[in-house]
């Protein structure tokens, strides 16, 4: 049966949440496979707003949502988010959450170092969300993360537990801060080891079972692909690889079920934390359209960085991932400019980019170059196909299908999930 894999073209929140939410009607089962509760992803359902960090967009329609192994769990996070959900009335039972007991869990020495480490990084720091992200995913490749499954496992958690603490007091004791007692969060593991339990699985299993039954799976991407640890801006990226690949790695899906590649854009360009940005506009263009696109981050609450379309990078994300498809998003926000820009290339003195440069502190320099469009100056919320757009608008997709060489496949004029314009569907071979 044919698959969908959401990925962020950009740096993230381009509106996967809500592109993920509007395609899970036609999905049977949701799964996360990467990040943590460093993501935030909106849905607006019938004025009510539904913000998820942890569980899976598919959640929202009662769709069977797996948290896979490639995830990063803070257990005291997702009871949380868990609480808040059914306090806003959604079923969350064991029955539609399975979460793959080797999945890397979030401990509270993490965030502590994770928020530490920016601390002393001083200006130069990243701009993490401060989740604990970064150390979790260290402890994994360092073989020395507790696992899902290591909460069910009393005698192994402990030996396991004493080696993790042993490394990271190290770290805590250089930064004069106070250690952290094995005993402290054995006892934390206890309290959330029974909650957690009924929704623990062998998610490799269930998601290979059910594709083979003919079920949809949609694999939701979190962040976005200029934050990917390989292919990002680095050092100012997150611990993860936010690419479509990942899908396959962090499920146990196999790299050709992955499906329908659907590259997520906002019609224009946003960053949240540090790290070179190309178009960004620090002034009152800038200001627009952070207000206009309510551009503050759902983690954090930090104001978004906001800047014109960089087509520069969204064909490098295209390239990392094989799109086979472009959801672009928030086109309504640029309703009402005069003209409005499309970043083709770089230049640093006399010398053209028309890829990313090769490295973060080059990509600082550089200076966008820009193709200028008339704006529209109307409104398109709610426009329910292409051709009833206003002209200039329809010209500005053409335009970026044109220097991207993809198509786009649907189209989102506002939060709401009936806002959406559907032009090929990812779905349908
Ligand atoms: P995600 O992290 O990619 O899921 O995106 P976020 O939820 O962090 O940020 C996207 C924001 O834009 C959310 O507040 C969405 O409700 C909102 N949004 C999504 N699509 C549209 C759209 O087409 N127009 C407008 N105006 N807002 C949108
Ligand atoms: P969604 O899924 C936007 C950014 C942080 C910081 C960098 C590293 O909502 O698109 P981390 O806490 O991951 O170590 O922070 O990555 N970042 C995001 N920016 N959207 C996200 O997720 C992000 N997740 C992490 O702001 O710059
Ligand atoms: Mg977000």
């Amino acid at each position: 049966m044919p698959n969908v894999t959401v990925i962020g073209c950009q740096w993230g929140d381009e509106g996967k949440g809500k592109i993920v939410d509007w395609l899970a009607s036609k999905a049977d089962i949701v799964v996360r496979f990467q990040g943590g509760h460093n993501a935030g992803h909106t849905i607006v359902l019938d004025k009510k707003t539904y913000k998820l960090s942890l569980l899976p967009s598919g959640i929202i329609r009662g769709k069977l949502s797996i948290i896979g192994n490639g995830v990063v769990v803070d257990p005291l996070a997702l009871i949380n988010e868990i609480d808040i959900l059914k306090n806003q009335g959604l079923k969350i039972t064991p029955e539609l959450l399975k979460i793959s007991y080797s999945a890397t869990l979030i401990l509270p020495y993490h965030q502590l170092i994770d928020v530490e480490r920016e601390k002393q990084k001083g200006k130069n720091k990243i701009g993490t969300t401060g989740r604990g992200i970064g150390p979790a995913y260290e402890d994994k490749i360092g073989r020395r993360a507790l696992r899902v499954c290591d909460l069910y496992d009393i005698e192994n958690r402990k030996i396991f537990l004493n080696n993790a603490v042993l490394h990271h007091n190290i770290t805590l004791k250089g930064l004069g801060k106070k250690l952290i007692k094995t005993s402290d969060i054995n006892s934390l593991l206890d309290k959330v080891a029974p909650i957690i339990e009924p929704f623990v699985d062998d998610t490799v299993e269930i998601i290979h079972r059910e594709n083979k039954k003919g079920k949809n799976i949609l694999f939701e991407g979190a962040q976005g692909s200029l934050l990917d640890i390989d292919y990002g801006t680095y050092p100012y990226v997150t611990s993860s690889n936010t690419i479509a690949p990942q899908a396959a790695i962090g499920s146990g899906i196999g790299p050709s079920n992955i499906g329908y590649i659907l590259g997520i854009t906002k019609a224009y360009t946003t960053r949240v934390g540090n790290g070179p940005f190309p178009t960004e506009l620090n002034d009152q263009i800038g200001e627009k359209i952070r207000k206009k696109g309510n551009e503050f981050g759902v983690v954090t609450g930090r104001k978004r960085r906001c800047g014109w379309l960089d087509s520069v990078l969204l064909k490098y994300a295209v390239k990392l991932s094989s799109i086979n498809g472009i959801a672009l998003t928030k086109l309504d926000v640029l309703d009402n400019f005069k003209e409005i820009k499309i970043c083709v290339s770089y230049k640093l003195g006399d010398k053209i980019f028309k890829t990313l440069p090769t490295s973060a502190v080059l990509m600082n320099k550089v200076q966008p170059i820009y193709e200028t469009l008339e704006g529209w100056n109307a409104c398109t919320k709610g426009v329910e196909s292409l051709n009833k757009l206003p002209k200039n608008a329809l010209k500005y997709i053409k335009k970026i299908e044109k220097i991207i060489g993809i198509d786009i496949s649907l189209l989102s004029t506002s939060p709401e999930r009936e806002d959406t314009i559907l032009i090929k569907d990812p779905f349908i071979k």
